[in-house]
């Protein structure tokens, strides 16, 4: 039996049927006190005055990284354990920062009935920065690390398990490698000008109507989930207005995901999580263009952000 660091069999286990698992308390309360200490001020809005808050989500840019291994190191060994060791992972590309992800509702939703899961707007996968393959190594995991506590209805990411086995099974048919089009996919290679025309445009809503289980990510601050890279998922309604505060932090990897390794204690559980996708012990997958980065439009509009919150900061006499 192959020994973790951190992870427990039955840890093991619920990552491979479910594609998840959550490590309670890996950073406390007063790290992320500290982290989330001026965050009304980065945004403008009052706390305390529900009329200010003039927007459902809010994306943050971010301000500071920590190594994880120092911010969270229970879920950090998670991780690595998650991904095949240390050394297979690009530490410059997995620190976290404040970059906080801030869902207050609207009124309208307030005490509202819920909305069924497979109907929710935002069903995606993540890693908007990079053509997407099979084994791509830049966004190896989703990861979640809470802020605030999240009661069930209070807004918590929404996730469809049985979507990564309909995503792998399409990324595996795309060697060409797919754009992340907002809430869909489309094959890098398209020559369409609007993308849903090509036959090959993969709508990721459709797949969460396929989908039969649905999990709200609920916790406690300090607390981390750890998705597979391939997870579908989606913003939800925040139905309580207790602002509910999480990051999305990605890590990388040195080198692509492997599906044939010679041994097969050597394959992580992502890989592994991948093949049982697949349903196959091994997968011969070859990339047929060249990887590349892309430059979201979320990452321009970030810095404009940036500057305004450093504005703000000033302003209140923190910096
Ligand atoms: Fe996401």
């Amino acid at each position: 039996m192959k020994e973790y660091q951190y992870l427990s069999q039955e840890q093991v286990d619920q990552f491979l049927e479910q594609g998840y698992i959550v490590v309670k308390n890996a950073f406390s309360r007063d790290a992320a006190a500290q982290w989330t200490e001026t965050i009304w001020i980065r945004l403008g809005l009052d706390p305390n005055d529900k009329t200010t808050w003039d927007r459902e989500r809010i994306h943050m840019p971010s301000h500071k990284r920590e190594e994880v291994v120092k911010f969270a190191p229970k879920a950090w060994a998670a991780i690595t354990d998650l991904l095949g060791g240390e050394d297979r992972i690009d530490e410059k590309s997995s620190s976290w920062g404040d970059s906080f992800i801030v869902n207050v509702g609207t009124p309208d939703l307030e005490g509202a009935a819920s909305v069924h899961p497979s109907d929710l707007d935002n069903w995606h996968v993540d890693g908007d920065f990079f053509v997407h393959y099979l084994d791509s190594p830049e966004q190896a995991l989703l990861v979640i690390p809470i802020f605030s506590d999240i009661q069930p209805r209070g807004g918590g990411t929404y996730i469809a398990p049985g979507g990564i086995d309909l995503v792998a099974n399409y990324l595996a048919a795309h060697p060409e490698g797919v754009l992340p089009t907002g809430c869909s996919f489309t094959p890098s290679t398209s020559k369409y000008s609007d993308p849903r025309e090509d036959p090959g445009h993969f709508a990721l809503s459709s797949v969460a109507k396929q989908c039969n289980s649905f999990v709200e990510i609920t916790g406690n601050v300090g607390d981390v989930a750890l998705l597979h890279p391939l997870m579908l998922h989606s913003a939800s309604k925040n139905h309580l207005r207790i602002p509910r505060i999480i990051t999305n932090p990605p890590v990388g990897l040195k080198e692509p995901f492997k599906f044939i390794r010679e041994r097969n204690e050597d394959y992580s559980l992502v890989e592994r999580r991948t093949l049982k996708a697949l349903g196959k012990d091994f997968f011969d997958f070859k990339v047929t263009t060249e990887r590349r980065k892309l430059m979201p439009r979320r990452a321009v509009d970030q810095n404009k952000v940036l500057e305004e919150e450093k504005r703000r900061l000033a302003a209140a006499g923190r910096t």
